[in-house]
């Protein structure tokens, strides 16, 4: 994967910055690391999440998606550290979650959704396989090591139990958030309406920000082609009204990332168009002589028809 000196190569955006201020995503991720090491280090559900700080990372997600809604779109946030995936997707997922759902008019229980999406993997602590496993290694994962994986629903369960301020609604989504409409999911292969609601939106917002991640990564997928996998599994894997939602305010492209263009030309992502997700406008880099890599003054908008065929094939 290339490296760039970031400060000099995009002066304009930032890599990765979002409508969710950085002190919210920053703290979001510093909570996950401690409650995760914690379980890690305690080997049993034992340990207390940390609910106040968490309902504040909530709020200050609402409150940033809901001041910009609905004209700014959500997108993930880059990380190069394949271990950084564990506390930086349950933020995505958040983030995600809650634009979907006030997208959906879902505005009084916020705050269990929000809960639910940041906690849903935490049971992947008490699991003994890497938590990046299931991007770096996906489909590769050994059949032993994705039957561990699939016990972290019901450890997730076993961590919030205890704790009688964490709602049903979160403790539902946690247990259900790897089902699928169609029954193809797990633990317990429930389908369409005994999956709850808000398990819908975070099991669809977790599929993305995951294959998002995998398509950087691994690149098996291009961002386009995750957009089109979660259309087509509208109506059979996921809620059809939870995509519909989703695509409307989730871009596949952080602002700020570089892209690479089908015609081999690098790009960085300047501002997310709403209502065309995978067509954002950007603007093309070079590399100088010296090897710094500097914007040039060719803006393109790739929702505008003489852009029709140019596609952005892989996130740097
Ligand atoms: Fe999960
Ligand atoms: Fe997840």
């Amino acid at each position: 994967m290339t490296t760039f000196v970031l400060a000099e190569v995009v002066p304009l955006v930032a890599r990765g910055t979002g409508i969710v201020p950085d002190d919210v995503r920053n703290r979001a991720i510093r909570i996950m690391q401690d409650l995760l090491s914690q379980l890690r280090e305690a080997g049993d559900p034992a340990v207390e999440p940390p609910y106040d700080d968490l309902v504040e990372v909530v709020e200050g997600i609402k409150s940033s998606v809901s001041k910009a809604s609905p004209n700014v779109l959500v997108s993930w946030t880059l990380f190069d550290e394949p271990d950084e995936y564990e506390c930086v997707h349950p933020f995505d997922v958040a983030v995600f979650s809650v634009a979907i759902a006030l997208a959906m008019g879902e505005k009084a229980r916020i705050q269990d959704i929000g809960l639910g999406a940041l906690l849903h993997d935490v049971g992947m602590a008490l699991v003994p396989v890497a938590p990046e496993a299931s991007y770096t290694e996906g489909e590769g994962l050994s059949p032993d090591k994705a039957k561990q994986m699939r016990t972290h629903p019901e450890l997730g369960v076993k961590v919030l139990r205890q704790h009688p301020r964490i709602s049903a609604f979160t403790k539902a989504i946690v247990a259900q958030h790897h089902e699928r409409m169609d029954g193809s999911g797990y633990p317990r292969g429930l389908r369409g309406s005994d999956i709850h609601p808000f398990s819908r939106i975070v099991a669809c917002a977790d599929a993305y920000s995951s294959m998002l991640v995998r398509s950087r990564f691994q690149r098996h997928m291009t961002p386009g082609e995750v957009v089109d996998y979660m259309m087509s599994a509208a109506g059979f894997e996921f809620d059809k009204d939870v995509v519909r939602a989703m695509l409307g305010c989730v871009s596949p492209f952080p602002e700020g990332a570089f892209v690479r263009l089908s015609t081999g030309e690098l790009a960085a992502v300047e501002r997310l168009s709403r209502g065309m997700v995978t067509r954002p406008v950007v603007r093309l880099v070079k590399q100088e002589a010296d090897g710094v890599w500097v914007e040039t003054s060719t803006e393109m908008d790739l929702a505008r028809p003489e852009h029709q065929t140019t596609l952005i094939t892989a996130i740097e």
